[in-house]
């Protein structure tokens, strides 16, 4: 039988792999990293992108989405995930601002999983970005609550990812599945 959903992700230290694989465990369908993504998408009601957040942008997002409306994908649905908490509200509304247009804010479900940071996974490229933050951070002369949290989060490696947090992307598809159509990618 047909699988209904996809779910593709790009992952550095494993976050979003992990929550894709949980997605894809709970809907009982494939979880793949994007570069493995089947050639045609049209037999899946379905497609989900993860990805991580990096500085400020959806790593990857411009070029998924063009090859996930090249293979044919119906209907989107994007999960981020990140070193911010979920209560991170006001920021993670201005990532989602900053990296989907209006268009797609309306037809493309959006979710925010918070995951952690992993220093002993990640690329030197990523590591020298996190010691000039931290360097900037010293820096800064009156620093705001936000920057002393932000300061002492980037010091560490830590993990604040939960399955929990995968439900609200599992029930948003379940709904679709049942017939929900945002009309992102379909053509009327
Ligand atoms: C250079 C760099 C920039 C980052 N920028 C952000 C950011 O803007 N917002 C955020 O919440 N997390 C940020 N993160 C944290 C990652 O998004 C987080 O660790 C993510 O879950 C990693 O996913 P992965 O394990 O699948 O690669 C950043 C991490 C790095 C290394």
């Amino acid at each position: 039988m047909q699988d209904k959903f996809i779910v593709l992700y790009n992952s550095k230290t494993g976050f979003t792999r992990r929550y894709g694989e949980l997605i894809g465990r709970a809907l009982d369908c494939p979880a793949l990293p994007l570069a493995d993504a089947p050639a045609s998408l049209s037999p899946y009601e379905a497609v989900v992108f993860g990805s991580r957040l990096h500085a400020g942008t959806l790593d990857g997002w411009k070029k998924a989405r063009k090859l996930l409306a090249r293979r044919g994908a119906k209907q989107l649905v994007v999960f981020a995930t990140g070193a911010m908490p979920n209560e991170a509200q006001a920021q993670i509304r201005k990532v989602w601002a900053q990296n989907l247009t209006p268009a797609e804010r309306d037809a493309v479900p959006h979710f925010y999983l918070q995951a952690g940071l992993c220093y002993e996974k990640m690329g030197g490229g990523d590591r020298a970005m996190m010691k000039f933050a931290a360097w900037a951070m010293t820096r800064k002369k009156a620093k705001t609550p936000e920057d002393k949290a932000f300061q002492s989060a980037i010091s560490h490696s830590y993990d604040i990812s939960d399955p929990k947090y995968i439900q609200p992307v599992v029930d948003c598809l379940r709904e679709l599945g049942q017939g929900a159509d945002t009309g992102f990618f379909r053509k009327s």
